[in-house]
């Protein structure tokens, strides 16, 4: 298929890249890079030996968008352009539910102009809110978000979810991606953030390149079995698989279909600590500090639907996602600059 990336320089779009054109897909790819750099798309077709299409463009932009589409003879698009920084949504509202909402909205209508009827979204864990109970199957009620970004996801499924019923030859699939971190083996391509770290693994790789100078773990009181927050991690590259197997199964699918992409195991802050320091050999730094606000205890997938449905399950392992981060940030101290 020829499948148009919007936000495809980014992290996860990044790594989506180099898979689909390794599975013999060829892509297209859109980005402002608002948070990304064309370096990331050099350094894919390095990987991979493509040559790919890349349009610096905002895909709130339907004249931007109908130019590639016009251009392009597309199968399908991978919706991961938008902004994704908590803190800053709440600082933020409006940027947030026009850019992550508008580019939706474009996306769909664009296609729906050229007959184009494949859509992969970037929705994620955060809809689930507070959970009840983990682990979490795609079928539990979606929670109240408690920022801004986590009501665009979960108005934007809403959004998708009315879309394919309206239009039954379109096939979309809503992807609830958990915790990505990692990066491609080659430690060519990787996650790159803007200024201090929001996430856990960027910035304990930051702490043991020396850019800062200790971790802070945000609480030890929670109910889990060290008392600090447990998530579902996912390596980058299981992830970017799951949108290869995702964008196979929409071509003979129609409706849509919401997917935990997760590994169905959770660890915790001080478990994340531990591995990457035994299989990198580094010493972390790092105090206790009080709770994040939002943040929850616990947070893991039931990734059986993934299997079952779209014949994907995630290969990789703790060891690997810590030995690749590192691989990453120590090849690349400045990250792409
Ligand atoms: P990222 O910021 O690295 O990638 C997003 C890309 O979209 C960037 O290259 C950015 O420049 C581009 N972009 C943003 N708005 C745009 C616009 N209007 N027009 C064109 N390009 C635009 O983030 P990521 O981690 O790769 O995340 C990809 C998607 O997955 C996002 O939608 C994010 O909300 C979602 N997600 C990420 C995580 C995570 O932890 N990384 C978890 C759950 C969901
Ligand atoms: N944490 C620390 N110190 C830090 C950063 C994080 O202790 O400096 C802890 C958090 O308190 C949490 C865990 O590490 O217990 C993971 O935190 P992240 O910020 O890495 O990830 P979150 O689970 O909070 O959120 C991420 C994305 C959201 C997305 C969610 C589910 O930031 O956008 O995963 O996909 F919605």
């Amino acid at each position: 298929m020829n499948i148009l990336l919007a936000g495809g320089a980014g992290y996860i779009g990044s790594h989506t890249c180099v898979e689909l054109i390794e599975a013999g897909h060829s892509v297209v790819i859109a980005d402002n890079f608002s948070n990304s750099c064309p370096e990331a798309v050099r350094r894919v077709e390095e990987l991979t030996g493509a040559k790919i299409p890349l349009y610096e463009a905002d895909v709130c932009d339907s004249a931007a968008v109908e130019k590639i589409f016009s251009e392009n003879k597309l199968d399908a698009v991978i919706h991961f352009a938008g902004l994704k920084a908590v803190g800053e949504s709440v600082e933020k509202p409006l940027l947030y539910y026009r850019n992550n909402i508008d580019s939706t909205l474009t996306l769909l209508e664009v296609m729906r102009k050229f007959g184009v009827r494949n859509f992969i979204f970037s929705s994620s864990a955060t809809v689930y809110g507070t959970p009840k109970e983990v682990p979490l199957v795609e079928t539990m009620p979606t929670g109240t978000p408690t920022n801004p970004y986590g009501w665009t996801k979960l108005m934007m499924e809403q959004i998708l979810t009315d879309t394919a019923h309206a239009d039954p030859e379109m096939s979309i699939v809503i992807l609830r991606y958990f915790n990505p971190i990692g990066a491609h083996k080659s430690g060519r391509i990787g996650e790159d953030p803007n200024g201090i770290p929001n996430n856990l693994m960027p910035y304990i790789t930051q702490v043991a390149a020396g850019r800062l100078p200790q971790l802070g773990v945000f609480g030890d009181d929670y109910p889990t079995h060290d008392g600090t927050g447990v998530r579902d991690y996912i390596h980058v590259v299981d992830l970017a698989k799951g949108h290869v197997k995702a964008i196979e199964y929409s071509g003979g699918h129609k409706g849509v279909e919401i997917v935990n992409l997760g590994t169905g195991t959770g660890y915790s802050v001080l478990d994340i600590v531990k591995a990457f320091e035994k299989v990198n050999n580094l010493k972390i730094p790092y105090v206790i500090k009080p709770r994040r606000p939002g943040d929850i205890a616990e947070c893991y997938a039931n990734a059986d639907k993934a299997e079952r449905v779209l014949g994907w399950k995630a290969e990789k392992n703790l060891e690997d996602m810590c030995f690749d981060s590192w691989n990453w940030q120590s090849h690349n101290l400045n990250g792409y600059k």
